[in-house]
């Protein structure tokens, strides 16, 4: 991505640097915007999804539960072509600098987790270990009563035979993706909740930090005192509150901050 990173954005980036090697428990926040660097539209503001398509309807999740055959029948073929679109191009993205540069920063011991709303997986793909997916992945899918997560080709999906059942239990399988109206998987929300009490220090890339829970998570950090560090183009609910706010978009920016994580590790090491 073609963005010039001038002097005060260099500056605040080596002052962000500072921060993730010197915090005992760092977090990774991301959002859509990490993602559009690698194609795939976000969900608000200027090209954003919902701003074209409308937002779907809060109570997806009690629609599916409603009647699972005709969900999974729109899952096999959905109708809207904005889905279609958004399939494909999940389908075929690829990490960016952004998604890299967190998965570094995990290799050189400065991110311990990365909490993610993104369902593209990105930052899988990318190398990234210690990954929370509050939102789920769209490659996978999930039962709805052990809420074991299945590779799609784990689960016999008949379309004469919907909804699928769980090969481990017979319950109710659904894609991984939470809905609108799902609450959020406990195992994975569980270990949110652990990474943030841990966490003395959150980078926040590419959220518009305005959907909950994952959007409360910087509030808690600072709320003990903790340093956030904000990455996004656009200003947020979280600009005014934020420890250090860098404005530009995440792949050059994140890759800044790791050039001068790298040289800060390399000087303190000599
Ligand atoms: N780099 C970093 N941030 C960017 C970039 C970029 N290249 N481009 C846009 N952004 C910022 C926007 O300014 C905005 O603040 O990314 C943010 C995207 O916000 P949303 O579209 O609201 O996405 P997100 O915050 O992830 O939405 C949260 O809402 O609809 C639900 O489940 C969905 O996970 C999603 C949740």
């Amino acid at each position: 991505m073609d963005f010039t990173i001038n002097d005060a954005l260099d500056a605040q980036s080596e002052l962000a640097a500072r921060s993730l090697t010197s915090a005992s428990h760092t977090v990774a926040l991301t959002g859509a915007g990490l993602s559009v660097e690698s194609g795939i539209p976000p969900f608000r503001g200027k090209g954003g999804l919902w701003t074209q398509h409308g937002e779907p309807p809060m109570d997806g999740f009690q629609r599916f539960l409603r009647d699972p055959r005709k969900a999974w029948q729109d899952r096999l073929s959905p109708r809207e072509s904005w889905a279609t679109a958004l399939r494909d191009t999940l389908a075929q993205a690829k990490p960016n600098a952004g998604h890299r540069s967190l998965a570094e920063l995990e290799n050189l011991g400065c991110c311990d987790c990365v909490i993610t709303q993104n369902i593209d997986d990105l930052h899988h793909q990318a190398g990234t270990r210690s990954l929370l997916e509050i939102h789920g992945n769209h490659r996978l899918l999930r039962c709805l009563d052990c809420i074991t997560r299945f590779e799609p080709e784990e689960v016999v999906v008949d379309p004469e035979n919907l909804p699928p059942q769980c090969p481990h239990c017979g319950g109710l399988i659904k894609g991984d993706t939470v809905q609108f109206g799902e609450p959020i998987p406990p195992d994975v929300l569980r270990g949110c909740f652990e990474q943030v009490a841990k966490a003395d220090c959150m980078l926040v890339a590419g959220t518009s930090a305005t959907v909950y829970p994952a959007a409360e998570f910087p509030f808690e950090v600072l709320k003990r005192g903790g340093v956030v560090v904000e990455i996004n183009p656009e200003p947020t609910d979280l600009t005014g509150r934020a420890t250090l706010s860098l404005v530009g978009p995440g792949g050059p920016v994140l890759e800044r901050v790791l050039h001068h994580v790298s040289a800060l590790l390399k000087a303190t090491a000599s």
